[in-house]
């Protein structure tokens, strides 16, 4: 794979020779490309409107700020540390499942389909962890309720391992994985399960018929469950006897190709020097000049640079030339018509990371290699 970010593909041109900026296709093509080298098919569009989103879970948002402030050569950016495992890709991947009813095994039960589409990974990625988080928030609906004291509930989780009607005996189609009780708390009480390698296999098109979430509430007179018979449609609101059931699964996966130079960014402070020679320039990209700004989270932007500058007869050991290029400037030198002078081209770039949002309104946290110029060299 290619993996020479547009921009600093764009902005590495060497400028003996001429590049016109300003084609509309040109420009298309240069985001295209950038968004390939950021493993993206295409400009994310996220569905939701803006308020409408997802908010940010609270550790991604840790696990990006601590990825900000890492400093030289400290980690493996293949590596996530936060779960022990190779990845450059964390995605919270969002529960489509709905509420379901009239399957259930047992009368007073209520049940919840969860449906993680892991198509959002591209085929190239290696999943390394899927952990599924369920958060049970319990919301007690007046003051008596909150009296009675923490209610608690049998919690049955089952994975669907082929499709099933409506109705259907569902039994034979589901096996189950997880069974306990939750004791429900004002405070939000969780459950996670590593489903690594059912994840994985969800990746094989036709073959995700997800989960099933059983909740039978334990400390509840039955009288108050009399609406969820089998066939009834149940409450929209499932606050009302239960608890607000949110279900996201950690994807953290590995895209090889972006996964070459191990080094970090060592903040860089690039000297203001009006020299013509050869150098890293600042450059602030920012992501709204981009019309990025409605999928990517964060950073706003960032401090990409560039190199620009002349590589002149003789080259100096500070430009960090090749051999080839210290011949090229000696027959430059010679002939300037003949031959142009060599590049002024990146020649140790690192990483930065970056939080959007994906079609589906995951929220998507990875690291990026070669983002930001750090030394420029004549080749
Ligand atoms: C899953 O996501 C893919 C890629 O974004 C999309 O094409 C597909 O329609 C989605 N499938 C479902 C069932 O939502
Ligand atoms: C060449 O590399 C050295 C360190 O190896 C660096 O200090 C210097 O800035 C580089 N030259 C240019 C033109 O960036």
């Amino acid at each position: 794979m290619k993996a020479n970010p547009a921009p600093l593909l764009l902005l590495s041109v060497c400028f003996s020779g001429v590049y016109l900026l300003s084609h509309v296709e040109e420009l298309k093509t240069q985001e295209r490309l950038f968004l390939s080298s950021l493993g993206l098919s295409a400009r994310p569009r996220p569905a939701a409107s803006l308020q409408a989103r997802r908010h940010v879970p609270s550790a991604l948002w840790k696990m990006f700020r601590r990825s900000e402030n890492i400093q030289a050569q400290e980690s493996d950016p293949c590596t996530v540390s936060e779960y022990g495992v190779r990845g450059n890709i964390i995605r919270y991947v969002q529960d489509q499942g709905r509420l379901v009813s009239g399957w259930s095994s047992c009368q007073l039960c209520v049940e919840k389909q969860l449906f993680f589409n892991m198509s959002v990974l591209q085929p190239v990625e290696l999943l390394s962890l899927a952990q599924l988080e369920i958060k049970f928030l319990w919301k007690p609906f007046s003051h008596t309720e909150l009296l009675q004291g923490p209610r608690a509930l049998s919690v049955s989780l089952y994975k669907v391992i082929r499709a099933t009607l409506r109705g259907a005996n569902a039994q034979g189609n589901r096996r189950l994985l997880l069974s306990q009780s939750v004791q429900l708390q004002p405070d939000p009480a969780s459950i996670t399960l590593d489903l690594t390698s059912l994840a994985d296999s969800w990746r094989k098109p036709g073959r995700n018929y997800g989960l099933i979430l059983e909740l039978l509430p334990l400390s509840v007179d039955p009288e108050e469950l009399l609406p969820f018979r089998p066939g009834n449609s149940l409450p929209l609101d499932p606050a009302y006897t239960l608890p607000l059931v949110q279900a996201s699964l950690v994807a953290v996966s590995l895209n090889p190709h972006q996964c070459r130079s191990r080094q970090r960014r060592s903040a860089v402070h690039l000297p203001v020097s009006p020299s013509n020679v050869c150098k890293a320039r600042r450059l602030y990209i920012d992501f709204k000049d981009v019309g990025w700004q409605d999928w990517i989270i964060a950073p706003q932007g960032y401090m990409a640079n560039y190199c620009h500058g002349e590589c002149p007869f003789p080259l100096s050991e500070s430009l960090n030339g090749t051999n080839h290029a210290i011949l090229q400037t000696l027959v430059h030198s010679l002939d300037p018509h003949s031959t142009p002078q060599p590049c002024c081209v990146p020649i140790r770039l690192s990483p930065i990371s970056m939080l959007y949002y994906d079609n589906n309104d995951n929220v998507v946290l990875r690291h990026y290699q070669d983002m930001v110029v750090d030394e420029c060299g004549c080749r």
